[in-house]
């Protein structure tokens, strides 16, 4: 043993020149590959089979399968726009896609590689490809758009409205998402924003936009001045809301979290007005608080909504509250009784949607009604 560490001691300048040379050939070699698909090798025209024939596309091969759905008016979610980080493209592939690759694995269980589930931005078209797609996913329309009005709601979010011109309407389920087009110096980018205006309203679009420093998307958004054009597809999400007004909704938010949780409480207390839910909004100061007093007034209209803010950081001196302290989930855990049936939908940073996950399971909620956008 002491004599293969005193030959790694004494050679350790030569082995790292070898593993970095070694390394930059693979690298070298990549890249030339890359660039001879691009340049020498035509696929020429490729068909993708939607769904057993329900759509049959004809398509330029070499382009990833999200690229050419999207040229064709297929729009699948892609909240990363494309660079494999956020698993939201996953389609059904049956025939034609090649191996799975080791970029889509971090984001397919072994069920899903089993039954075809890939990522289609990561997926190149470079044969006939027959393809599964769900039939909700098919409805997603590209919409054009005017800015109505926009307006700070913290610091750091601004509430952005949007007038519908072409499709003039949009119809979606309370918690979904849209995603907007932004331009960046590599060409047009998407991001995922959930729409906070209630489903009745069917003639625009409302976001929550929180600014990210140096982000693409968020940067455009709060750059918008009423009157420009904006374009997004959608609807696109999972969430569900039962439609049995028995049953108690749950909503746990944090930051732009609101979002989907402004959306779902309206457009429940437009359909039943004695329905019961409660709203966990978390925020770090009272410099994050917003729609408070909107809210409030809707819990006086219904008397069975209730809203929950807490201050997770110590109040500065001089500054009173009358609402709860701690983390959210915490408020969520003293508020909430066991053996009522409820779902819930949560959206916010990860930490925040763990720790309230526990805390709604240990009060006896289904994994399968709990619904959540991680953001
Ligand atoms: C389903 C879904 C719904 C969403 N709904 C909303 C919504 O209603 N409102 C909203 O504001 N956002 C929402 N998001 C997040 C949104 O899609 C963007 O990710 C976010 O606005 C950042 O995009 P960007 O283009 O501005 O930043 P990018 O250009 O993508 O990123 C710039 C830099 O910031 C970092 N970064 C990216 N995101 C964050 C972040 N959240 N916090 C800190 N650093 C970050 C990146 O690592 C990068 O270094 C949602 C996301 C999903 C998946
Ligand atoms: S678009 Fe995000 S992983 Fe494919």
């Amino acid at each position: 043993m002491d004599s293969i560490a005193a030959f790694f001691t004494e050679n350790s300048a030569a082995i790292r020149d070898s593993i970095i040379t070694f390394g930059g050939i693979l690298v070298g070699l990549s890249i030339v590959l890359i660039v001879a698909e691009k340049l020498l090798i035509n696929y020429g025209i490729c068909e993708i089979d939607i769904n057993a024939q329900e759509k049959v596309l004809e398509v330029d091969g070499g382009q990833t399968l999200l690229s050419a759905l999207y040229e064709n008016k297929v729009f699948i979610p892609a909240a990363c726009g494309g660079q494999g980080s956020c698993g939201h493209c996953k389609i059904t592939v049956l025939e034609g896609g090649g191996p799975v690759l080791p970029t889509e694995t971090p984001h397919l269980g072994r069920k899903e590689v089993r039954a075809g589930v890939r990522l289609a931005c990561q997926v190149k078209v470079r044969e006939n490809i027959l393809i599964r797609v769900p039939e909700e996913l098919l409805n997603v329309k590209l919409f054009t758009s005017t800015v109505a009005g926009t307006r700070s709601l913290t610091y750091d979010i601004k509430e952005i409205s949007f007038s519908l011109i072409e499709p003039a309407e949009i119809s979606h389920r309370p918690g979904q998402y849209v995603q907007i087009q932004a331009p960046s110096s590599d060409g047009p980018v998407f991001r995922a924003y959930s729409i906070s205006s209630p489903t009745y309203e069917k003639n625009s679009v409302e976001l929550n936009v929180r600014l990210v420093p140096n982000g693409i998307g968020s940067t455009y958004l709060h750059n918008l001045e009423e009157g420009d054009e904006a374009i997004f597809t959608g609807p696109y999400g999972e969430f569900r809301l039962n439609e049995d007004p028995s049953v108690e909704i749950i909503c746990v938010g944090g930051g732009c979290g609101m979002a989907p949780m402004k959306n779902i409480i309206y457009s429940i207390y437009d359909q039943w007005p004695d329905r019961s839910c409660w709203l966990f909004f978390g925020c770090r100061t009272t410099k994050d608080v917003f729609y408070l007093d909107e809210l409030n007034q809707l819990s006086r209209k219904h008397p069975n909504f209730h809203v929950v803010y807490a201050l997770s950081d110590p109040l500065p001196p001089g500054e009173t509250w009358d609402g709860e302290t701690g983390f959210i989930h915490l408020s969520a855990d003293k508020y909430l009784e066991e053996g009522v049936r409820r779902q819930a939908f949560l959206c916010g940073p990860p930490p925040m949607i763990e720790a309230a996950t526990r805390v709604l399971k240990e009060k006896g909620i289904a994994p399968d009604d709990i619904f959540y956008d991680k953001f």
